[in-house]
C-alpha cells in the first residue's frame, strides 16, 4: 500500500547567514501563515559579505543538500549575497523551486521609474555587479549607485546599533550615499532593515526600499500560479535552524522576529564545506 504525500505541505525552506533573512521570513509568515517553513541561519561562516564567490556558492550547495534530506518544495535565498554570488552556479542542480533575492524583485524595483537608485549591499553583493546588472536589465535608463556597507550585518548580529561609535559608522556611510542625490535607496542585504530607526533619523524613512517587501508578494504569486500554495487550514509549522551559536541567534531574532528559544536548533552535522 502506498502512502500518498500531498506535495503542496512540504515545507519552504529559509536561509541567511544569521538574522538577516527573518526581515523576509518575518513578512512571508504574515502574507500566508499555512506554510511549513524551515529558517537557516548560517552563523557558523557569517558574515558572507567579506567570503569568495567559491566560498558562497559551497555554502549553499551545503544548506541545499540539508533542505534536500528535508524534502522540501522551495528554498528562499533571503540573502542577496548568496543570490548574487550562487545563485546563477546552483540553480540547475536541485529539483526544488529556488527563490533568489536579487533577481526576484530587480523588475519590480526597476520598473518603478525611479532615475537615481542608491544601493546599499555586503561587498560581495556590490562587487559581483549582479544587482546592477539585474536593475539595468529592465531598465537601462536608471542611474545606480552602490556602496558596500562592511561593517553593518555585525553590527545588526552583534546589536550593537545604541554605540555612539556604530553610529557614527552608518552616519559615514550614509553621508556618502547621499551625495549622490538618490531618489531611493535599496536596502540590498536582508541585515540592513533592522537599522531603519538609525538610518531614517537623518533621512526620513521613504527614501528607503526594504525589497523585502516585493519578495514575499513575488513568491506567493508564484507558488499560486504554480499551484504549490499550502491549502491547510492551521497555522504553519516552523523549525529553525543555525550552524553555530543558537544563543547569538536567538538574542539577535528578538528584534524582529520571536524566535521561541526551544525551536532553535544547533546542527552538529557539519554544514560547511
Ligand atoms: N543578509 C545577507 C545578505 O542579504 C548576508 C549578510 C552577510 O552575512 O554579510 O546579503
Amino acid at each position: 500500500m502506498s502512502i500518498l504525500t500531498n506535495k503542496n505541505n512540504e515545507k519552504i525552506a529559509f536561509f541567511d547567514s544569521g538574522v538577516g533573512g527573518l526581515t523576509v521570513y518575518a513578512k512571508f509568515r504574515k502574507l500566508l501563515n499555512t506554510e511549513n517553513c524551515i529558517y537557516f541561519g548560517d552563523l557558523k561562516h557569517l558574515p558572507y559579505g567579506n567570503k569568495s564567490k567559491d566560498e558562497l556558492i559551497g555554502y549553499s550547495r551545503a544548506i541545499f543538500d540539508f533542505f534536500k534530506q528535508q524534502n522540501v518544495k522551495a528554498v528562499v535565498m533571503a540573502c542577496n549575497t548568496s543570490s548574487a554570488a550562487a545563485y546563477s552556479t546552483v540553480k540547475d542542480e536541485y529539483d526544488f523551486k529556488i527563490y533568489p533575492m536579487i533577481q526576484s524583485c530587480a523588475k519590480i524595483i526597476a520598473e518603478q521609474n525611479y532615475s537615481r537608485l542608491g544601493i546599499f549591499a555586503t561587498e560581495a553583493t556590490i562587487n559581483s555587479g549582479v544587482y546592477e546588472a539585474q536593475i539595468h536589465k529592465y531598465n537601462p535608463h536608471i542611474k545606480t549607485f552602490t556602496q558596500s556597507c562592511p561593517q553593518w550585518v555585525n553590527i545588526v548580529e552583534n546589536h550593537t546599533f545604541g554605540d555612539v561609535q556604530m553610529i557614527e559608522i552608518i552616519k559615514s556611510d550614509l553621508e556618502k550615499m547621499l551625495k549622490n542625490e538618490p531618489d531611493k535607496i535599496i536596502l540590498g542585504c536582508t541585515h540592513y532593515p533592522y537599522l531603519l530607526n538609525v538610518l531614517s533619523s537623518y533621512t526620513g524613512a521613504d527614501i528607503y526600499i526594504d525589497p523585502a517587501h516585493y519578495f514575499v508578494e513575488y513568491i506567493k504569486s508564484d507558488l499560486e500560479k504554480s499551484c504549490m500554495l499550502n491549502t491547510q487550514k492551521i497555522r504553519g509549522s516552523e523549525e529553525f535552524y543555525v550552524s553555530a551559536n543558537p544563543d547569538d541567534f536567538i538574542l539577535a531574532s528578538k528584534m524582529f522576529y520571536d524566535v521561541p528559544s526551544a525551536e532553535v536548533i544547533e546542527l552538529h552535522r557539519r554544514i560547511s564545506v
